[in-house]
């Protein structure tokens, strides 16, 4: 996506904010108020789109696995997940805004999806019951990253796989955020180093470890029992 062109939207977007309401966390109102834009954005960034889809092609999914999109906005990954996945597979598409859930669940798939609205520090899933999570573009707006680890553990089967990736690399998406300001301005991508401590910490055998301008994949495998 064009950088000046998310820029000025973030902007505007924060402009017309009304006072975030008591509730609800700053992020959660943040990502409710711009739920709209932000599947508008995605459906006219065919570029971006297209890239999405060779990346998810990408991670080995298998038929019939189970996958967590942990973070999954408008749900824009979805139909790409269920191609790799087929018929018996599933997705659980997980989210702490409600607004972004209601666009997700909104469009037709081709396949097995369920919504859950929560935050991914604290998951209403079984443990052991995902073969992987995707997390994209949300990590780095996640405050307790040791948090979101122990939970991508817990829920994730043995030998299952996480995958946190985003279309800039850390530098590039830090600089954004400070930009943009506000609820995002501390939201932070870990460098590669930091990510390979974050998951020894979690007990997860770190894979892939790529910050590069234009793709950050770190990858962790949860060890066998
Ligand atoms: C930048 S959007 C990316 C959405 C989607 N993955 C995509 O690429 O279109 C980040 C998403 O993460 C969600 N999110 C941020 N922090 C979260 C948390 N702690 N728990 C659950 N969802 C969270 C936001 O509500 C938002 O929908």
């Amino acid at each position: 996506m064009n950088r000046v062109v998310t820029v000025a939207l973030f902007l505007a977007l924060l402009l017309l904010t009304p006072i975030l309401t008591a509730e609800k966390c700053e992020k959660e109102a943040f990502f409710d108020m711009m739920a709209q834009a932000w599947e508008e954005m995605s459906q006219h960034n065919t570029g971006e789109l297209a890239r999405i889809r060779e990346i998810i092609s990408s991670f080995g999914l298998k038929e019939g696995e189970t996958v967590l999109d942990a973070g999954c906005g408008t749900g824009r990954l979805i139909p790409f997940l269920l191609k790799e996945v087929g018929r018996n597979g599933r997705i659980y598409a997980l989210d702490c805004s409600q607004e972004m859930l209601l666009i997700a669940k909104q469009k037709q798939y081709d396949g097995n999806v369920s919504f859950i609205k929560a935050d991914i520090t604290e998951m209403p899933l079984p443990p052991e019951s995902m073969d992987r999570i995707i997390c994209f573009r949300t990590f780095a707006h996640i405050d307790n990253k040791t948090g979101a680890l122990r939970e991508f553990f817990r829920v994730l089967k043995p030998s299952g796989v996480v995958v946190i990736c985003n279309l800039l690399g850390s530098k590039e998406l830090n600089e954004l955020h400070k930009e943009i300001g506000r609820a995002v301005a501390n939201d932070i991508s870990p460098s590669a180093q930091e990510m390979k401590r974050l998951f020894l910490g979690s007990n997860f055998t770190p894979l892939e470890l790529l910050d590069s301008e234009s793709l950050y994949l770190m990858t962790a495998s949860k060890p066998h029992n």
